[in-house]
């Protein structure tokens, strides 16, 4: 979203054009976004053979997932449905990792009937893996190899250091002789990356240690960084900057290969790297009140519809695209779900009304995906703007959606 001329826009059409049409709440996505974040993120490789997998968790809209095929991304996928999806609209199975963790192995055998790659992150479904496909299928391995990463005390950020992601890698030998033993052909190694690494030199030390766990295996096809690179959304913290990171692990990686004796594919899972500055959720202010000290402005939309700010502390930039140069005033921006839902507290803003439009930025990711019924309320419509033009690629929900699975007994 760009203000131009005091109007705040999405490529061509307005933030208020879209409301008019769509309704609020709407979450829109811009496609020129996604694909200027996606050309940063590859600018700095230029000898490597990178694979961008797009972590279609972050979005799961699948006019979005399109858009990123043909901009020749693969898929990052968590569940069947995401597999699914991502067949739909056309990703080959082969472009395909599916990266769940801690699932029935019948998934990982359904996933394997799709003919997507696999990444296992625990023993246990690896020895099942081994006795029922032996060599046959190849596999990719997570790893959670406990790298140093700089600290952050924000929920988003040590959510990484939980332990339950990936084999630790004391269980290295275990994973080896799993691999003699049932003859398992692992093909890849992983680790996910972590928004917790916001320098280059960081994470490039961290990559070398993940190379000389790869020279362990001899029959390797690449290398998988995941995902979690953060994205600039305005509240001054460091981000890391990828083109120098791709520049730096450029070098690094193809060091790695020569010393390996093949050339290897060098795969990451960007989620909210790629989509999340592309969205905003659009809604309008709805009620203002005055309560003890603090000024609220309520709008149409609650935690149901954007979670992150209540969940994680997240930071979302909030403009009002009907009075972009009002003097500012300390607001506290709220929905209506009735228990507390802040979306920012004591933020300053232009002077605001009811009937505004209020908008919630770097809300691509982790926006809609994560959204609920909760208090029984419609999800908003989402709308992805293509080349000028606006296309609706998600109705609201209606009375019919939120009812029907219910079965009303006779009591
Ligand atoms: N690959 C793996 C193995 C992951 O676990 C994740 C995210 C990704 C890729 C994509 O990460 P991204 O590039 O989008 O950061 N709901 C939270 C984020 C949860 C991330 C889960 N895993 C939020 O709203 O911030």
């Amino acid at each position: 979203m760009k203000l131009e001329n005091n109007v705040y826009k999405i490529q061509d059409t307005t933030v208020k054009e879209l409301a008019e049409k769509f309704g609020t709440p709407l979450y829109v996505y811009d496609a020129e976004v996604i694909k200027e974040h996606l050309d940063r993120f590859r600018q700095g490789f230029n000898s490597v053979d990178l694979k961008v997998k797009y972590a279609c968790k972050a979005l799961t809209n699948m006019s979005v997932m399109k858009y990123l095929l043909k901009q020749g991304t693969g898929l990052d996928t968590v569940s069947l449905s995401e597999i699914q999806m991502g067949l739909t609209v056309g990703y080959q199975p082969s472009d395909i990792v599916f990266t769940p963790n801690c699932v029935d192995f019948s998934e990982i055998e359904e996933a394997v009937e799709l003919g997507v790659k696999i990444n296992i992150e625990n023993l246990s479904n690896l020895e099942k893996f081994g006795k029922k496909y032996g060599g046959a299928v190849p596999l990719c391995i997570r790893l959670n190899p406990q790298i140093a990463a700089q600290s952050n005390t924000d929920k988003v950020d040590w959510w990484h250091k939980q332990s339950k992601f990936g084999i630790s890698l004391d269980q290295i030998e275990t994973v080896k002789a799993l691999e003699s033993k049932y003859d398992m052909h692992i093909d890849g190694i992983h680790i996910h990356s972590s928004s917790v690494i916001m320098s280059p030199e960081i994470f490039i030390n961290g990559a070398k240690a993940v190379f000389d766990i790869a020279m362990q295996f001899e029959k390797l096809d690449f290398i998988d960084f995941g995902g979690g690179i953060k994205v600039d959304v305005g509240d001054g913290n460091e981000v890391i900057d990828v083109v120098e990171l791709g520049k730096q692990l450029d070098v690094e990686f193809t060091a790695f290969c020569e010393k390996y004796g093949r050339r290897l594919q060098l795969w990451f899972e960007p989620g909210r790297f790629l989509v999340g500055n592309a969205g905003s959720l659009i809604t309008t202010c709805v009620v203002r009140k005055r309560n003890g000290g603090s000024e609220f402005v309520g709008v149409d939309s609650g935690f149901n519809q954007l979670i992150r700010p209540m969940m994680y502390g997240a930071y979302h930039e909030i403009v009002n695209a009907s009075n972009p140069n009002g003097a500012k005033e300390k607001y506290t921006v709220v929905g209506n779900i009735c228990e507390i839902d802040n979306f920012a507290v004591d933020r300053m803003l232009p002077e605001t009304k009811e009937g505004d439009l209020i908008v919630l930025k770097s809300a691509g990711a982790y926006g809609y995906s994560m959204a609920s019924n909760y208090n029984s309320r419609f999800r908003p419509v989402e709308v992805f703007v293509v080349d000028g033009q606006a296309h609706l690629v998600r109705k609201r929900d209606n009375y019919e959606d939120l009812v029907r699975n219910q079965i009303l007994i006779d009591v």
